[in-house]
């Protein structure tokens, strides 16, 4: 059965991006079911009203409570395809990191539903009435410690990590283990035709065929590369060998 997927935004267009490439011909292919809604079309006023001034005063406009309860209603109202409820998903900076992890936990659920916020943030009575009336699991997920204007991007990027990992979307499965965030050390340099190129030649070791030279080369340089350019990665929470740590001897 396919992953089921709903977005609501009130840029609809901006989740365009997912007729592409994979995530496109994944769906052509039935392997995920990708549905985005429009925020406003559950609102009921003239001007199609989705945020208001924030209560207790401050900067910038809060999204409404009732658009949102709606939304999800209809969501959740589409039928219950998955045999489950969707597990939804609230892209904001404020939330848990976004990793390759999450991505795999995710790709595992039947049904996901993702809220993007704009402006400032969501009313908080969304996340309760999604929680205690709908019965949902709730998460704020962050793509990174950076702000965006609002959580589109951030599902494309998520989909995007999230589909892949998908039986079936990528054809060869293999080259889903061998790739940074897989086993916690960084890839190794790549290279390819030719030989030589502008008096820069390949490491040599690689033209050697010494399988073991090798692999021997590639483990060094992902540890290399790995110290300079991500070292919390190396000596994160778990220690070398650890469920989930990296591969360090
Ligand atoms: N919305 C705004 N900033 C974001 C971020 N860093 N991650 C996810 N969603 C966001």
């Amino acid at each position: 059965p396919a992953l089921g997927i709903d977005v609501v935004s009130i840029f609809p267009d901006y989740l365009s991006p997912l007729d592409l490439s994979l995530i496109g011909k994944a769906r052509e292919d039935g392997l995920l079911d990708v549905r985005v809604h429009d925020l406003r079309d559950f609102t009921h006023d003239r001007h199609r009203t989705v945020d208001d001034t924030p209560y207790g005063g401050g900067a910038g406009m809060v999204m409404k409570v009732q658009p949102w309860a709606e939304a999800l209603d209809h969501v959740l109202a589409q039928g219950n395809p998955y045999a489950a409820k969707p597990r939804l998903i609230v892209p904001g900076p404020g939330g848990q990191p976004f990793t390759q992890a999450l991505a795999r936990e995710l790709a595992q659920e039947p049904w996901l539903a993702f809220a993007c916020g704009r402006y400032e943030g969501i009313d908080e009575r969304v996340y309760e009435h999604a929680r205690e009336e709908l019965g949902l699991e709730v998460s704020v997920v962050s793509l990174g410690d950076y702000v965006l204007n609002g959580g589109e991007v951030a599902v494309l990027a998520m989909v995007e990590a999230i589909g892949r990992l998908v039986p079936g979307v990528i054809g060869n499965a293999e080259s889903l283990v061998e790739e940074s965030h897989e086993d916690g050390l960084l890839e190794y340099p790549i290279y390819t035709k030719p030989s030589t190129w502008a008096g820069r030649p390949v490491p040599p070791v690689l033209l050697s065929g010494n399988h073991a030279a090798i692999a021997a080369w590639r483990h060094e340089q992902r540890l290399a590369r790995t110290a300079a350019r991500r070292p919390d990665l190396l000596h994160a929470s778990h220690a070398p060998g650890a469920e989930g740590g990296p591969e360090v001897e």
